[in-house]
This record gives C-alpha cells, structure tokens and sequence, in this order.
C-alpha cells in the first residue's frame, strides 16, 4: 500500500504540488488525470525521489521513501518501476541488453539477468525482437521495451508519466494495450499519469483529478465522469460526450 501525506513541493515562487494526499491500495490503479502543467509529473516524480519534495511522506509498505539513505533508497527504487513518456533507449544495444542493463548494473548475475529480461520482453509481445536495435524498432515497440525494463523488476509499484504522449497517434494502441493487460493481470500497483480517456474510462480503479497543484476530485470513473463536482471533472465529462457525440455521428453519418 501507498500513502502520500502532505507532500508539497515549489520551484523558485512557483508551487507545482501542494497538501497532495493519496492513498492507494495494493494492486489498483489509479489514472492521475489533469492539464498540462498542474503538477502530475511533479507529483509522481517525488514518489521514488526523482524529485526531491520540499515536505510530506511517502509511505509504501510502511517504509517512508522520504527519510531513506541513499542505500535504502537504491532498494527501494528496484521495487518501483517507472515508464517515461521518452523512453531513452541506448541506440548501440538491443532490445535484450536495454532491459538486462539495469539489471546487470544492480548486481544481478548476467545469465539470469537475461532471462528476466527476456521474460518481461515476452510480456509486452516482443518475444521475436530480442536482438532489434531501437532504430530497428518501431516508436510503439520501443516504448514497450521501457515497459519491459520496468518490469524486468518485478516492481510492486509501477509509474507511468504519459507513456503514450510522444508516440504517433497510430502506434498509441499498441502500448495502451500491453497496459491495460499489466493492470488487469499482474499484481502490480500503478498510478498513471494519461490523457487517453477510454483507458481511464476501461483501465481505472480510481480516476484522480488535479489542478493547480491540488487533488480536485477523486473516485470511479463512473462517478467522476458522470457526476463530476470540480470543474475539471465537468470539463472532462463534457469532453467525453462530445466525443462519443461526434463519433456517433460520424457512424451514422449525420452532420
Ligand atoms: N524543474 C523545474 N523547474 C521549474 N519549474 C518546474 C520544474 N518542473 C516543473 N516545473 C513547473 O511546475 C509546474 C508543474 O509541472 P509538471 O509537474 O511537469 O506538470 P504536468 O506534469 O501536470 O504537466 C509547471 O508550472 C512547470 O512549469
Ligand atoms: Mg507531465
């Protein structure tokens, strides 16, 4: 379990994250949703101290990631995976050795280190592309190699900051697929950062609205985007009936 407390975090006069407050629950998932700049990257970056937050706890399983030394720390991030919204592939190695390459450098044996690697590749379908460079692959498959390397781990918690954002609108499906099988079928707990309502909509646990810096509203997806009570919320309810509006009439054919 997860339990962010009070966390707050300013850049200069300008403050990004403030009195966040979150719990969540072994195995959910959560869709952190809201407009660009409130705070979504910030927030999930201080969870396993990619940022330094200027105050508040962060408590998975009872351990506070806030007051580790580097050492436990070190630890601590091998059981919180994080999937980045570039993906940072080294060009000169293959699909198998980015993977194994935390790996390895984390002091796991390199045959077994390979195994995983190529186990948690065969978890987002790229069994049959082990030996691809990234120029080899496509952005789709690259971005699913990220999603390998986080999992190489076997994280309990997993970090998504808009795994989806960067990547041709043709080749979002792909990896919206693969998470959604992740969240429905691995244990894993997950906080997602997204714009993509439909997965919110399917893939949520827990839909939580920020702005400002601030948690505006939280709760099902049938709640939030049906009887939403912030205005974010009504903003977002708003786009997904447009939305099924337009396409309906696309499908019909109506003006
Ligand atoms: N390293 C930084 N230095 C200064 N300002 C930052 C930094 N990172 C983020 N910010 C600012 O903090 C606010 C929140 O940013 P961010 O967490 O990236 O929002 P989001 O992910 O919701 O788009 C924005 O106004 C952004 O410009
Ligand atoms: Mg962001």
């Amino acid at each position: 379990m997860l339990v962010i407390q009070d966390l707050y975090k300013q850049f200069g006069s300008l403050v990004a994250v403030n009195e966040f407050n979150l719990r969540v629950e072994t195995g959910e998932t959560v869709v952190l949703m809201g407009p660009s700049g409130c705070g979504k990257s910030t927030a999930i970056r201080t969870i396993n101290r990619l940022i330094e937050p200027d105050r508040g706890s962060i408590m998975l399983n009872d351990s506070n990631i806030i007051a580790m030394e580097p050492d436990e720390l070190r630890q601590a991030r091998k059981r919180i995976g994080f999937v980045f919204q570039h993906f940072n592939l080294i060009g000169r190695l293959s699909a198998l050795e980015n993977v194994m390459l935390g790996l390895v450098m984390s002091g796991v044996e390199r045959k077994n280190a390979e195994s995983r690697a190529a186990d948690s590749l065969c978890k987002v379908g790229l069994d049959n592309h082990l030996d691809h460079k990234p120029d080899q692959l496509s952005g789709g498959q690259q971005q699913r190699v990220g999603i390998a390397r986080a999992l190489a781990y076997e994280p309990e918690l997993m970090l998504w900051d808009e795994p989806t954002a960067s990547l041709d609108p043709i080749l979002v499906r792909e990896v919206l697929v693969v998470m959604e099988e992740l969240a429905r079928f691995r244990s894993s707990t997950m906080i997602v950062v997204t714009h993509e309502l439909p997965f919110a909509l399917r893939v949520a646990d827990r839909i939580v609205l920020m702005d400002h810096g601030r948690i505006v509203e939280e709760g099902k997806p049938s709640q939030v985007f049906v009887s939403p009570i912030s205005d974010i919320g009504k903003r977002y309810k708003e786009l997904i009936e447009y939305q099924m509006n337009t396409s309906a009439q696309s499908l019909s054919g109506k003006p």
